[in-house]
């Protein structure tokens, strides 16, 4: 029985499961992560970093049952996740909002996926986050644009959970760009700084202006989801594939993977789609697994590594990927001259 090299799961027996192609940190699985997810070792991952499918939410007919089917199928995952999560590792889940069907009421679906995988799988809400997309168009078009009863809704949760409260995490690795106003303050701190007290009481003393390389995130995240010119798009363009319709930006993956491991860690996304949390995991020097059940999903999302690959060489690959029952290397064409 063969190992993978890269995440120590062994598939070599499970028809349903095949990988698609390997880079230098990677593997790229086609299947359902619930079949990979138990092939795993025992406390082998550093992070699953995930965005799952919002289907269900959307059929027009969904009612209560519904969601409550989804959250359950969702929460299903936790023990799976946990299983093969280190002790100091993390689970990020990123959960779009809802409305409940026909009325302008929120579902609370994914404060019960928060509940389900706390209260039922024994994880730890480590920190709740908040993904802003300022490029959102208004929406459900019913009660903001029509109605005019509701704000856009342009707001996903991402639920950090962990299995300790040891879990490793450094948040110097995700420092934001300092303000103008704190530039001028560490630039000439005699200048611009007068003791007062905040509105909140607290004294701010003179080491608050010592530069230190930028300032402490906050948990809101901003991040437009604009990409429409990367070479991702352009390839899927190119080669006539749809692009995948609800993709991360990269900066969210990358916030999470630079803030919770370090480099050769292994980064898992379990509802990989284009595969943007791998791409980022190799910018970084992370080992990454990503599971797709969507077969063009998985062959587009290799476009991500091909760079700098003629357009011929991909057209090739994606054939060969269609029927091939061996993972393919995709490196860097720069890399294979040495
Ligand atoms: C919201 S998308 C993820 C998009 C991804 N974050 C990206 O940046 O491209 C969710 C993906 O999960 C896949 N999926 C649904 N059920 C799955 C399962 N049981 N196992 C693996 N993948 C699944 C869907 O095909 C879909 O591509």
């Amino acid at each position: 029985m063969s190992k993978e090299s890269t995440n120590g799961a062994n598939i070599a027996e499970r028809p349903n499961l095949q990988t698609i192609y390997q880079t230098e940190h990677g593997t790229a699985v086609l299947g359902m992560a619930e079949d990979y997810l138990e092939t795993m070792e025992k406390e082998s991952v550093d992070l699953v970093m995930t965005s799952p499918p919002f289907a269900l939410l959307r059929k027009k007919t969904y009612g209560n049952l519904e969601q409550k089917e989804y959250v359950d199928w969702l929460v299903s995952f936790g023990p799976l996740v946990k299983h093969v999560l280190k002790e100091r590792g993390s689970f990020v889940i990123d959960l779009g909002g809802a409305y409940k069907k026909g009325a302008p009421l929120r579902s609370l679906y994914n404060f019960r996926v928060l509940l389900g995988l706390c209260d039922d799988c024994g994880f730890h809400l480590a920190e709740d986050f908040y993904w802003h997309n300022p490029s959102k168009l208004p929406s459900p078009i019913e009660w903001v644009n029509k109605k005019k009863l509701r704000a856009k809704d342009s707001v996903n949760t991402v639920w950090w959970l962990c299995k300790s409260p040891e879990a490793k995490a450094n948040v110097s690795n995700v420092l934001a760009p300092y303000s103008d106003r704190m530039k001028k303050l560490i630039q000439d701190p005699e200048k611009f700084y007068s003791k007062a007290k905040r509105p909140s009481g607290h004294d701010i003393d003179m080491k608050f202006g010592k530069d230190n390389g930028g300032a402490i995130p906050p948990n809101l995240l901003q991040y437009p989801n604009t990409e429409s010119n990367s070479h991702y798009i352009r390839t899927c363009k190119a080669i006539g594939i749809k692009p995948h319709p609800a993709r991360f930006p990269r900066a969210l993956p990358e916030f999470f993977i630079k803030f919770l491991t370090d480099p050769d860690d292994l980064v898992v996304d379990i509802f990989a789609g284009s595969n943007t949390t791998g791409e980022a995991a190799e910018a970084f020097g992370r080992r990454w697994l990503s599971i797709e059940c969507n077969r063009e999903y998985v062959i587009a999302s290799a476009f991500r590594f091909m760079e700098d690959w003629p357009e011929s060489d991909i057209a090739d690959f994606v054939e060969k990927a269609k029927t091939s029952k061996h993972p393919i290397r995709v490196v860097s064409k720069q890399a294979t001259l040495f």
